[in-house]
């Protein structure tokens, strides 16, 4: 039985103010404990995030993380940095570091050893453009992305992170997979690591990302392949992000 992960990623929103009204809705509201939750902040309010957060069940995360462990490396942040304000890990892998600022497979593959040997949690992101599903390609794309870490790194250390499948057409667009191809996408990145390791794909969580609501998570969650959700715009209101973790649990 593997143990639902829903996280929010604020993505480029929020300034210090409406942060501290979201954050300490999440702080004050009661968590389901069979779920494990946390949301991906913007770098400059990691200290705001970690502070409001500290004793509570959220976890805070980056949103992506360099693979170096320090020097000149202009404008990124450190494995060492992430630990400096407590947090729990990174994202690696999105879909908008990997389209707007050109990540490619090696680099997410360096970022998620990075994160791994800190013993923070990695959560790799992958999934097909619209173009990409229209050619059929869709398993060919997901699954080089995942083989990426999995041929560097080993399925025991994968699964130490967690998988969250995007697809890229999905994202912010209102345009749910529907839960019948969200699980399909998922099973098959299950078998791709069960042929590295078969209890290690079992225990890997592989979450669901792209427009999940509160009005749509529990269809989702319902597919047995579906361990959770990696939720954008939705994670910016705190009613309804929780209203997704709970129906997680
Ligand atoms: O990381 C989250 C995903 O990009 C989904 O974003 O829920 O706004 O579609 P969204």
């Amino acid at each position: 039985m593997r143990r639902p992960w829903v996280g929010g990623n604020w993505k480029m929103n929020g300034v210090r103010e409406s942060n501290a009204a979201l954050l300490d809705a999440l702080a004050a509201a009661e968590h389901v404990a069979s779920v494990d939750t946390a949301v991906a902040v913007p770098a400059p309010y990691w200290q705001q995030s970690s502070d409001a957060l500290r004793d509570t069940a959220v976890a805070v995360m980056a949103q992506t993380v360099s693979p170096h462990a320090s020097g000149a490396y202009t404008g990124d942040c450190s494995v060492a940095m992430m630990e400096d304000f407590k947090l729990a890990g990174a994202l690696v892998g999105h879909s908008e570091r990997r389209q707007g600022v050109g990540e490619n497979d090696a680099l997410v593959a360096a970022q998620f050893a990075a994160l791994q040997r800190a013993g923070l949690t990695a959560v790799l992101c992958v999934g097909e453009t619209l173009a990409e599903r229209e050619a059929g390609d869709t398993l060919a794309v997901v699954s080089r992305q995942v083989l990426a870490v999995l041929e560097l790194m080993g399925a025991e250390a994968l699964a130490s992170g967690v998988l969250a499948y995007e697809p890229v057409w999905a994202i912010g667009t209102g345009l749910t997979a529907t839960p019948e191809q969200a699980q399909a996408v998922h099973a098959s990145l299950r078998a791709v690591v069960a042929a590295f390791d078969a209890p290690a794909a079992q225990a890997l969580r592989i979450v669901y990302g792209g427009s999940v609501k509160a009005d749509n998570a529990a269809g989702l969650f319902a597919m047995p392949d579906i361990d959770g959700a990696l939720v954008g715009g939705a994670s910016l209101s705190a009613p309804e992000f929780l209203a997704i973790c709970r129906a997680a649990g």
